[in-house]
C-alpha cells in the first residue's frame, strides 16, 4: 500500500480522511495539542508543523507518497486576532510542505477554502479572481499562492463549509446547533450568509480523488446546492427531529465578530463534478450522519 501523510489528523476533515483513507492507503497523520490514541490502522505522531526541522524530520521517517495538508489555524476570528502566529502555520508551514513535496515530487493536496473571495459575485469558479475580506482569507490566498510557486503540481483544493458527525478529538459546526435546541435555547441563524456546505466525508472523497488523479492546480469541491445558514439549520431540525420553536433568523449585519464575513462565497464546483467528485444532497449528507448516531 502506498503511503499518505495527513496533517491536521486530529481536526474535523483530517479525522474524517483519516477514516475514508484507510482501505486504500497506509495511514499517516499528524496532532499538535490534541493527542489522538487507538485509531486502528493509522499511525499518528505529535509535529507542530510551525517549526521546519519537525515537519522535515517526519517527512524524512515517513517517506510519503502523497501528502494531504489539511493543519490550520481555521477559525476566523482566532486568526484575526492572532496574526502572527496563524500566519506561521497558515501560509510559512503550507509553503514549506509544498516544498518538501517537490523534493519527493509526490502528489500534494492542499485545502484552502471558499472564503478567498469577498461574497459579492457568487457562484465562484476556479477562474475568478479571489479578495479576501478576512486576514484568515488572506492568509490562505498567500498559502496558495506559495505553494503553487513552491511546486506547480500542488492541488490547491477550495474546501466549502463542513460539517459532519463529531470525531475523537474535533466538532463541526452541527454539533453547537444540536445542542442549543436541545437545551431549549434560541438559536438565531443568518438568512443571508450562503455556502455549498458539504460533509467531512464527501470532502474526504474528493481530496483523495483529487490526489488519485494527480490533479494539478486550483480546484473547488462545494457541494450541489446553495443554502442560507438558516436554511441548513431547518433541515437539521428536520432530519434530527429537534425541537424547532427556538429556531429564529438574523441577518449578518446584527452580529458583530472580528472577522468579517463574506454574504455569499457558493462555489461552482463543475469542474470537480466532471473529475468525478459527488456529493449528496444537503438533506441526503444529514440522514446521512444521522445515521451514524
Ligand atoms: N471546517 C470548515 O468548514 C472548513 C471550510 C473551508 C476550509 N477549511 C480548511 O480545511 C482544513 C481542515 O479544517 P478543519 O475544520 O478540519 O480544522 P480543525 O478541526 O480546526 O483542525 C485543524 C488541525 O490543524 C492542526 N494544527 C493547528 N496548528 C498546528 C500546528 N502548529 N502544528 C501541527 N498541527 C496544527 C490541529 O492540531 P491539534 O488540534 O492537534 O492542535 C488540527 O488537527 C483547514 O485547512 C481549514 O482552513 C475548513
Amino acid at each position: 500500500m502506498k503511503k499518505l501523510l495527513i496533517t491536521g489528523a486530529s481536526g474535523f476533515l483530517g479525522s474524517h480522511i483519516i477514516q475514508v483513507a484507510q482501505s486504500t492507503y497506509e495511514v499517516y497523520g499528524t496532532y499538535n495539542t490534541h493527542a489522538l490514541e487507538g485509531i486502528d490502522g493509522a499511525n499518528l505522531f505529535k509535529v507542530n508543523l510551525a517549526d521546519f526541522q519537525e515537519l522535515k524530520q517526519i517527512c524524512t521517517n515517513i517517506k510519503p507518497d502523497a501528502v494531504i495538508h489539511t493543519a490550520a489555524l481555521s477559525q476566523p476570528n482566532y486568526c484575526q486576532n492572532h496574526p502572527e502566529e496563524s500566519h506561521a502555520i497558515n501560509v510559512t508551514a503550507s509553503a514549506n510542505i509544498a516544498g518538501l513535496c517537490a523534493q519527493y515530487s509526490i502528489p500534494c493536496a492542499f485545502t484552502s477554502t471558499d472564503l478567498v473571495f469577498d461574497g459579492k459575485n457568487a457562484p465562484y469558479k476556479e477562474t475568478d479572481a479571489v479578495n479576501p475580506v478576512n486576514l484568515y482569507g488572506e492568509q490562505k490566498v498567500l498559502a496558495e499562492q506559495a505553494m503553487l510557486e513552491q511546486y506547480p503540481q500542488t492541488a490547491v483544493c477550495r474546501m466549502p463549509l463542513m460539517f459532519g458527525a463529531a470525531t475523537q478529538k474535533a466538532k463541526s459546526f452541527m454539533q453547537g446547533f444540536i445542542q442549543t435546541l436541545e437545551e431549549g435555547k434560541e438559536l438565531k441563524l443568518f438568512t443571508d450568509e450562503y455556502r455549498t456546505p458539504v460533509s467531512g466525508t464527501t470532502a474526504a472523497k474528493g481530496l483523495l480523488l483529487m490526489i488519485e488523479k494527480n490533479y494539478h492546480g486550483v480546484i473547488h469541491l462545494g457541494g450541489k446546492e446553495r443554502i442560507s445558514r438558516y436554511d441548513f439549520g431547518k433541515l437539521m431540525v428536520e432530519v434530527f427531529k429537534l425541537p424547532d420553536t427556538n429556531l429564529k433568523y438574523c441577518k449578518q449585519q446584527d452580529v458583530q465578530m472580528s472577522a468579517p464575513r463574506p454574504a455569499d462565497v457558493s462555489f461552482d464546483s463543475s469542474k470537480a463534478f466532471a473529475l468525478g467528485y459527488k456529493p449528496l444532497s444537503v438533506k441526503e449528507e444529514l440522514e446521512a450522519i444521522a445515521l451514524l448516531n
